[in-house]
């Protein structure tokens, strides 16, 4: 007590100077002062911090601001998440004493070289640093190495998303005091940095950049390593051994890199890992059994790659999993019984791989609430034990060989139930309408039977979507006495059931927006009205129906977005009173009887039309052109009518600006080449426009609010392959103007159109040379020029199509040597064929001195054997598509069309940056997660 008072009086009495002067007088210093205030004026608006900012008082009180108790210096500065835009003043290098810097998620914030610079010569004292997403754009990689090798006191270094672009160069880094280093979405190329001097470092993310090369082996020295993320960039060879002995190394990520040879052995000796992700790599080899020592393993996820073989039954020490995933693969035989007994797993993702045999019996999953047991070939019947697990709530079993359940579902927290493409039989399990949280229902593609009152799902008060479609044998009864409601489904697929008349009086009351009523036996007209939710955006696939009248279409449903009419028997004329849905994005009539002299000009109406295919009918007209002034128009499908005459009328300045595909072949067109169009399609030529993921809009946003995969009725078989092709991908930008009257040469602007992936003017009456421009097209796949009269020689430019395919130039008058090297190389004779005067490899022609070849037998790339116009394209990017059956879809939703890969085991060639999957976006939370684990 007495000390205590004596302390007081000490502190009152004898530093009263003290006490005065650091409170009123002794403020912060004045050149920081000052540098504050600029920083200030410099944004263009005063927030929450910096308004508290004023000239003449203490910056020390100032929010954000921090001072050291004695010195007064600034030394911590915290503006993020402000909303800041304007540069960073130079005067920010006046805080000399920071020590923390945080500026992160300020997007308008823009830095100059020269400030940082003298910003980090200047704050040498800085512990950490937060700047992620700031705008570093204008910054090069090479001034980074004043920070990189000169900030001895750098703790923590954060610049994420930063557009910090350059090469490192094999650079070496410096950074003697560094413990977590954040660097996710950069720009910057070449290999990764080494660290030479950086012994302390814990944590380093590189992910979600553009890195290249081997992960290098310097890597394994950094002892203290316990989370690497480098995810994201474009590293290849196998992962460094000695890299998986890292004694703390506990979170690895390196998905989605080009990583390949097999899981090193070792590494499931380190069995610290809690979290591993090796997923979308050319990864290969079996499953190691040693996976058995990782027994502190969360989450693994070893999906996108090419592990083969059996899983091994390695899991019963494997008590802390959360998490599995070895979708995608090539896993094959029985799942093992250890995996079926975890108990804290809530995740298990198998899906997609070649798992054979009946489920066992489960004895763990409590806690599981997603399984994935897609696309594999297990059989049998399903155990009670999955269809009583307390937590699950999506259960995805579609694409197997189950022939049914051992009893009813008990799965009362399921949301999600796929049973689709199996061989179930007999009567819808009953036990369905009990379970009351189930908003997705998809039964389609099996064998049940019986009659199922409709009036059962509605039972279903969350029901979103209910597929019940190819279950030939299952009659559906849509009569009922007492009022139910749909009032939450959204989505109905009846498609294949036989139907002979509309449903629409039962689902009057329902939320509908997609209707699946195609390949049924509906009759007639169109039904004279449709659900009320439909006539806002609702999209109705009638096609492959009995239908032969449209008249009553128009009243009710000027709103309806799209319309699939395809595959019917639909005559006479088009009706003008389709004109009246002006709403409509999506006209399909394809293969039907649609005969007259009048695409009807009204249809100027639907001016958010998007798609229209009125191919294989008996149309005979000139050519459209009041579609060329739709805005958002993207394709046009004309194929296989008798439209006829020439196409020269472009009034408009700019014509068809958003159409990605043109597709007008076996029609009777006549004259040159629409060369005014081909001048100006802009969405060929610009690849702004055809960006992944604008993907059209009209499915996305209109209809679906969400990614769901509407179109899935059209089904197309490729080298016995069925593809479901959901949705035209932007990048599918393709022009067939083959098997028509056109004449005179090939318009040099052609190569403008650099986005165009096919191009087929074969069969015409094409002459003069092929245009050197054609060269410019670097991104055709497919090029077919065949049965035309071209004379001259092959372009050599042609060799600069990295990317072609399938080069059909057979048939015409070509002379002189075939250019040699890169994709020309692996041309095959059939190429060539029908030109007399070409010579040089592959044919067996040599150049020079007369001589003649030998005709080559086989017509490789014939009609017969290719089809015409989109077949080729399946060889180029793996993606079959129309013929016959429609309009075709192909998903591609982001980066790597992974699907097409599996299913034609090719390489997609264009490399998409994916930006992806951002693991954390704030270090200290990062931090915090591994403290926590
Ligand atoms: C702060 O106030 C002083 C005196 O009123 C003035 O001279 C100075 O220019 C002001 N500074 C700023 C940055 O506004
Ligand atoms: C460095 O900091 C000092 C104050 O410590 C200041 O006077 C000087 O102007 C600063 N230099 C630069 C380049 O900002
Ligand atoms: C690891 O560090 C040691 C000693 O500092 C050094 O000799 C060795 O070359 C380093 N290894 C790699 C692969 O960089
Ligand atoms: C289930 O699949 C396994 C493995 O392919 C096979 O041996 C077995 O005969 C199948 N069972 C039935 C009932 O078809
Ligand atoms: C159904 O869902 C609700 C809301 O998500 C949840 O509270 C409830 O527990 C679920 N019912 C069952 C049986 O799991
Ligand atoms: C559905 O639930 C009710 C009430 O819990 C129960 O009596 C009935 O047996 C269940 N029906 C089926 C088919 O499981």
């Amino acid at each position: 007590m007495g000390c205590l008072l004596l302390c007081l009086y000490l502190f009152l009495f004898h530093f009263p100077s003290f006490l005065y002067s650091s409170s009123l007088n002794f403020l912060c210093h004045h050149d920081e002062s000052v540098a504050l205030l600029q920083l200030k004026s410099s944004f263009t608006y005063d927030t929450m911090k910096t308004a508290t900012w004023k000239n003449g008082t203490d910056c020390c009180s100032w929010h954000g601001v921090k001072c050291d108790t004695l010195s007064r210096h600034v030394t911590e500065l915290d503006l993020s998440y402000e909303g800041l835009d304007g540069e960073v003043p130079p005067q920010i290098s006046h805080l000399s004493k920071l020590t923390s810097l945080r500026l992160s998620y300020n997007y308008g914030l823009v830095w100059k070289e020269s400030t940082l610079k003298r910003l980090v010569q200047n704050a040498t004292n800085l512990k950490e640093m937060f700047l992620d997403y700031t705008d570093m754009s204008s910054i090069k990689i090479n001034s980074f190495d004043l920070l990189f090798n000169h900030s001895s006191s750098l703790v923590t270094l954060s610049l994420q998303n930063t557009g910090l672009r350059g090469n490192l160069k094999k650079r070496i880094i410096c950074l003697p005091s560094i413990q977590e280093l954040y660097m996710s979405g950069s720009y910057i190329e070449g290999e990764l940095p080494q660290f030479s001097c950086s012994p302390f470092l814990r944590i380093l993310d590189f992910s979600s950049g553009d890195f290249e090369g081997p992960i290098p082996l310097s890597f394994s020295n950094l002892t203290h390593l316990t989370y690497l993320s480098l995810t994201g960039n474009y590293l290849n060879d196998s992962i460094p051994s000695s890299l998986l002995t890292l004694p703390r190394l506990t979170f690895l990520y390196l998905e989605n890199n080009e990583l390949s040879g097999q899981v090193p052995d070792v590494f499931c000796n380190s069995n610290k890992f809690k979290e591993i992700d090796l997923s979308e790599n050319k990864i290969s080899g079996k499953l190691p059994s040693s996976l058995s020592n990782l027994q502190h393993l969360i989450h693994l996820d070893l999906s996108y790659n090419s592990f083969r073989d059996q899983i091994p039954n390695v899991f019963g020490g494997m008590r802390k999993l959360h998490q599995i995933s070895l979708t995608f693969n090539k896993l094959r035989g029985k799942i093992p019984s250890s995996l079926f007994n975890l108990s804290q797993l809530v995740k298990l993702d198998c899906s997609h791989n070649k798992l054979e045999g009946p489920i066992h019996k489960i004895t763990g999953f409590q806690k599981l609430t997603y399984l994935s047991l897609n696309d594999n070939q297990l059989n049998e019947t399903i155990p009670s034990s999955l269809l009583s697990l307390p937590s699950l709530v999506t259960l995805d079993l579609s694409n197997n060989h189950f022939t049914g359940l051992t009893s009813g579902i008990s799965l009362y927290s399921l949301k999600e139930l796929y049973l689709s493409n199996n061989k179930f039989q007999g009567n819808i399990p009953e036990s369905i309408f009990n379970l009351t949280n189930l908003t997705t229902i998809d039964l389609s593609t099996n064998n049940f039977s019986g009659v199922v009152d409709f009036q059962h799902f509605s039972k279903l008060q969350n029901l979103d979507s209910l597929s019940l479609s190819y279950n030939g044998q299952l009659s559906l009864n849509f009569e009922s006495n007492s009022n139910y409601t749909f009032s939450t489904l959204t989505e109905l697929k009846l498609s294949s059931l036989g139907l002979n008349e509309f449903p629409m009086s039962s689902l009057k009351s329902s939320s509908l927006k997609y209707l699946d009523l195609s390949n049924n036996k509906l009759k007639g007209s169109l039904p004279n009205w449709l659900p009320k939710s439909m006539y806002y955006f609702g999209f109705l696939n009638l096609s492959q129906n009995l239908l032969t009248s449209i008249n009553q279409i128009s009243r009710n449903s000027y709103m309806l977005g799209g319309l699939d009419l395809s595959f019917n028997l639909l005559n006479g004329e088009l009706s003008p009173s389709i004109c009246n849905m002006s709403y409509l994005n999506f006209l399909s009539m394809a293969h039907n009887k649609l005969t007259g002299d009048r695409v009807p000009k009204s249809l100027s109406n639907c001016r958010n039309l998007q798609v229209l295919n009125l191919g294989s009918n008996k149309i005979e007209d000139h050519f459209p052109y009041w579609i060329q002034t739709l805005q958002d128009f993207k394709v046009l499908i004309l194929r296989d009518n008798k439209f006829h005459g020439p196409i020269d009328n472009t009034k408009v300045k700019y014509p068809f600006p958003s159409l990605i595909i043109f597709d007008i072949s076996g029609n009777n067109f006549s004259g040159p080449l629409p060369k005014g169009y081909l001048n100006f399609f802009e969405a060929m030529r610009t690849v702004a426009q055809v960006e992944e993921n604008s993907i059209f809009q009209y499915m996305d946003t209109n209809i679906m609010n969400d990614t769901q995969q509407y179109y899935d009725s059209v089904t197309v078989e490729t080298k016995g392959k069925k593809i479901t092709l959901v949705k035209i991908p932007t990048i599918f930008v393709i022009i067939d103007l083959s098997r028509n009257k056109f004449e005179g040469e090939i318009p040099i602007v052609i190569g403008e159109l650099h986005t165009l992936i096919g191009l087929n003017l074969s069969h015409n009456r094409l002459s003069g040379n092929i245009p050197q421009s054609m060269g410019n097209l670097t991104s055709l796949e497919w090029l077919d020029l065949s049965s035309n009269m071209l004379t001259g020689i092959i372009p050599s430019d042609l060799t600069y199509l990295n990317f072609l395919e399938v080069l059909d130039l057979s048939n015409n008058h070509l002379l002189g040597e075939i250019p040699q090297g890169k994709q020309f190389n692996t041309f095959s004779n059939d190429s060539y064929e029908g030109n007399s005067g070409l010579c040089g490899l592959p044919l067996s022609k040599k150049c020079g001195p007369e001589q003649q070849s030998p005709p080559s037998p086989d017509k490789l790339w014939s009609e017969e054997k290719f089809g015409f116009g989109w077949k080729p394209v399946a060889m180029g990017y793996g993606c079959g598509f129309v013929f016959g059956i429609g309009l075709g879809y192909c998903m591609f939703l982001f980066g790597k069309p992974r699907w097409l890969v599996m299913i034609f085991g090719g390489q997609p060639k264009r490399r998409v940056k994916r930006r992806t999957r951002v693991r954390m976006t704030n270090g200290s939370t990062m931090n915090q997660m591994i403290q926590m684990s």
